[in-house]
């Protein structure tokens, strides 16, 4: 009898579960009512009374271990259950991992500029990217031969001269001068495009923010002081500005501005080509002609405007100095801005 103790100990200890069946097959042989131990229990009435004892000891020794190796095998087929899936422990509380977008460097000086002069109550507007002669030039007091108009600089419509894709958002100035009435103090950021091939320093298309304010008795005064302002915010309250005498068809006088380089702090730098000023916007006061174009009384009102460029901005910004990467849309590009808002 111990023999058959013994084998059976021996197919205990050797027993595997590697899947369910399995399992419950080792359950019916060895755990249930009907396994091979309930025999063995039933047989001890067949045993000489002085034995009994110590065969009842040696099926209840089969049976802990039997129920030991149960427990054993059932672990080990869970384990190897999760194991299969992944190998570690599932966190549903882990939010997904999803590669989010981020602000693009164009859109985050928009923001920011809008951001400054919204401050000082300007409004923003809209104009259309596709506009005629009267809107782009003419009105703005562009003489009839001015090289702007040609050929090489605008997109025109085929099919009509009259068209053309804007080449400054300037002329949503006079979108809105002719429709409202003064005062104004308005900003219109918008896309422009001129005919130009694509390199490093010029694109077919870029941005640009417009600004202007027209009302009784201002001045150069307001110009200055406006833009100096808006150049403090945008660049840090240490930064100088000066401005230099230009020329712009829709004001008189006109100057462009600019700011100590934000690089190398005014010291000199291959971004500042070593004169520690960069050049970041046109503006003048604007032109009597301008104003009457839009049937707007030059003797009653008087008024300023500006205009830069979002590429430069953000090229100064972040010193990039390739204009193509932004509009390649190349995440590589893009995800150095994660850290904007
Ligand atoms: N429209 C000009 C350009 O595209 C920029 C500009 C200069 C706008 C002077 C202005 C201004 O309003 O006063 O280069």
């Amino acid at each position: 009898m111990s023999e058959k103790i013994k084998a059976l100990k021996a197919e205990i200890s050797a027993a595997k579960a590697k899947t369910q069946e399995e399992l419950e097959a080792y359950r019916l042989k060895f755990i249930s009512r009907k396994s091979v131990l309930g025999d063995l229990f039933a047989d001890i009435k067949n045993i000489a009374p002085e034995d009994r004892k110590a065969f009842g000891q040696e099926v209840n020794e089969v049976k802990q271990l039997a129920e030991e190796k149960f427990k054993e095998l059932i672990t080990g087929l869970e384990s190897a259950d999760t194991g299969s899936k992944s190998s570690a422990p599932v966190d549903l509380t882990l939010p997904p991992n999803i590669n989010l977008g981020t602000v693009h460097p164009l859109t985050y000086i928009h923001n920011r500029i809008v951001e400054i002069f919204q401050k000082i109550g300007f409004n923003v507007a809209d104009g259309p990217e596709i506009e005629d002669d009267f809107h782009n030039f003419t009105a703005l007091n562009f003489p009839e031969n001015h090289p702007a108009r040609e050929m090489q600089d605008t997109f025109f419509i085929e099919s009509n001269p009259d068209i053309a894709l804007r080449t400054h958002t300037s002329s949503v100035q006079i979108r809105i001068m002719e429709n409202q009435k003064p005062p104004f103090r308005t900003l219109a950021p918008g896309r422009v495009f001129r005919n130009e091939a694509i390199s490093a320093r010029a694109h077919c298309f870029f941005h640009q923010v417009e600004g202007f304010f027209v009302d009784k008795n201002v001045g150069l005064v307001d110009l200055k002081q406006t833009l100096y302002y808006f150049a403090k915010e945008l660049f840090g309250q240490d930064t100088k500005v000066r401005f230099r005498p230009s020329y712009f068809p829709f004001t008189e006088p006109s100057a462009e501005m600019d700011i100590s380089c934000n690089i190398c702090k005014g010291k000199g730098c291959n971004i500042c080509k070593y004169s520690g000023w960069v050049e970041i916007l046109g503006s003048g006061m604007i032109d009597p002609n301008v104003l009457e174009n839009c049937g707007i009384d030059s003797e009653e009102y008087t008024g300023f405007a500006f205009g830069m460029g979002i590429e430069r901005i953000a090229m100064l910004k972040f010193q990039v100095n390739d204009l193509r990467l932004y509009s390649e849309n190349d995440v590589r590009f893009l995800n150095q801005f994660k850290h904007l808002s």
